[in-house]
Formats: C-alpha cells, sequence, structure tokens
C-alpha cells in the first residue's frame, strides 16, 4: 500500500480496524511480552492497547504514518504530549508512550532505540503480500536475538490478493517470519458475523483470529 492509501483511509475515517476496546488477546497473553521493558507497537493506529500496555507498568513506543491517527490518539485518550521532529519523523512523547509518526520502512535501529517486546496486532493485513516479507526482515533487524512478539493476525477464506484487510495464512506467517524467529501458536479464534457485523460488509461469514509469539532467534 502506498502512504497516500492510508492517508485517505484516516481523511475519511474509513478505520473499520480500529477497536474500542483493549485487544482481548493481548489482556490475555500479555504474559507473552516479558515481564518489563519497551513494548514495541508497529503500526500503531490510534489503539488503545497502547495506554493498557503503560497501565500495565510498560514503557510503549509506537509507529504509525497518519498524522490524524497520532492526533486522535493523544487527543482522545486525553493524554498531554510533546511533539520534537527527528529527522523524517515527528516524535510524540508522553508520559510512559512515545509515538514515532513516520513510515516503518524508514525506521532504523537507532530512532527506534533498545526494545524488549513487539506487540503487532493487525499490521500484518494492512500490507499486499509482497511488502509483509520487508515487514518481517525489517522487524528482525530492529530487534535483538531474543525478543518476543506478540503477533494477532486475522485470516479469512477470501481472495489473498484483495485488500485490505489482507487474508495472512498460518502457512505465510510461517513463511516470512521462520528465518529470524521462532513461532509458536497460543492460540486461534473463529469470529462470526453475529459477533462482528462489519464482516458481512466485507463479504464474509467468519475470520479467525491466530495468535502468535514469536522470538528473534
Ligand atoms: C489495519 S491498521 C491497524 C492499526 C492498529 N494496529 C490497531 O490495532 O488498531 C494499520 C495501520 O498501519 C498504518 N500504516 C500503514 N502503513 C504504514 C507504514 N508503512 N508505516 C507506519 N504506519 C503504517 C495505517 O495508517 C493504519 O493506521
Amino acid at each position: 500500500m502506498k502512504p497516500g492509501f492510508w492517508h485517505n483511509r484516516w481523511h475519511e475515517n474509513r478505520i473499520g480496524f480500529h477497536q474500542a476496546e483493549v485487544n482481548r488477546f493481548l489482556r490475555r497473553h500479555v504474559d507473552a511480552l516479558g515481564p518489563q521493558g519497551t513494548v514495541f507497537v508497529p503500526l500503531c493506529g490510534k489503539s488503545r492497547d497502547m495506554t493498557w500496555l503503560r497501565d500495565q507498568g510498560r514503557a510503549v513506543l509506537g509507529i504509525e504514518l497518519s498524522p490524524l491517527a497520532v492526533e486522535a490518539f493523544f487527543r482522545e485518550q486525553e493524554i498531554p504530549v510533546d511533539r520534537v521532529g527527528r529527522g523524517e519523523f515527528l516524535e510524540y512523547q508522553a508520559e510512559g508512550i512515545t509515538v514515532l509518526l513516520g513510515n516503518y520502512f524508514h525506521l532504523t535501529r537507532a530512532l527506534l532505540g533498545p526494545v524488549a517486546a513487539v506487540y503487532d496486532r493487525a499490521a500484518l493485513i494492512a500490507m499486499p503480500p509482497a511488502m509483509r516479507r520487508d515487514y518481517a526482515v525489517r522487524m528482525a533487524e530492529l530487534t535483538d536475538p531474543g525478543t518476543p512478539v506478540l503477533l494477532v493476525a486475522p485470516f479469512s477464506l477470501k481472495d489473498p490478493d484483495s485488500g485490505p484487510p489482507f487474508a495472512v495464512a498460518e502457512t505465510e506467517v510461517r513463511d516470512i517470519f521462520a528465518t529470524h524467529f521462532a513461532i509458536d501458536i497460543l492460540e486461534s479464534e473463529r469470529v462470526t458475523v453475529d459477533q462482528d457485523p462489519g464482516l458481512a460488509e466485507q463479504g464474509l461469514a467468519w475470520r479467525e483470529e491466530t495468535v502468535y509469539r514469536l522470538r528473534r532467534l
């Protein structure tokens, strides 16, 4: 996806991926992120999960392309924030939460600093197949061996080239991450139209949410 696609989505408020509640898999599996240290949240949107993680005592570092998303996050969560330029990025600094405004694919280790863990919900479904491999490679570049990653990825039976949201199958998660990460599945849950009426709008009867625990090799 080109950045313009996401800028438009936020501009038109077409953000069906955003969850009003804290992600239930994050609550269930937060231990997978280890006991302490900064949690990196790539493609963070305006996710409330960041505030929840901070409230668990974790420092949080998100990255997001859309200024509308980042501004909305701090405004809606009523968190006072300072804005500091860092090269091509704008860094939003608040108590316990930092968000870098810019492109994940331009992020370097120097900019990111050390991270203890990664929490990724719905980042992969935001990217077409070719970009997902680059996403995984960059995640390996940005993390130290041993770093745990909690990955929540929805999968549905739909044309794999149509999206976003794109369907991301377990075979693909294994394929793109296996070179640099050990991979375990923590759980998989099927969500039907009754539970998520938004699925019908995408012509889907169900989707499966799979929760992976990766560990950087
Ligand atoms: C499907 S949404 C998921 C958002 C969030 N993880 C959540 O759970 O609500 C994907 C987000 O990634 C952002 N995004 C897409 N490409 C990006 C990139 N290259 N760098 C940073 N953010 C990006 C989009 O603006 C969008 O907010």
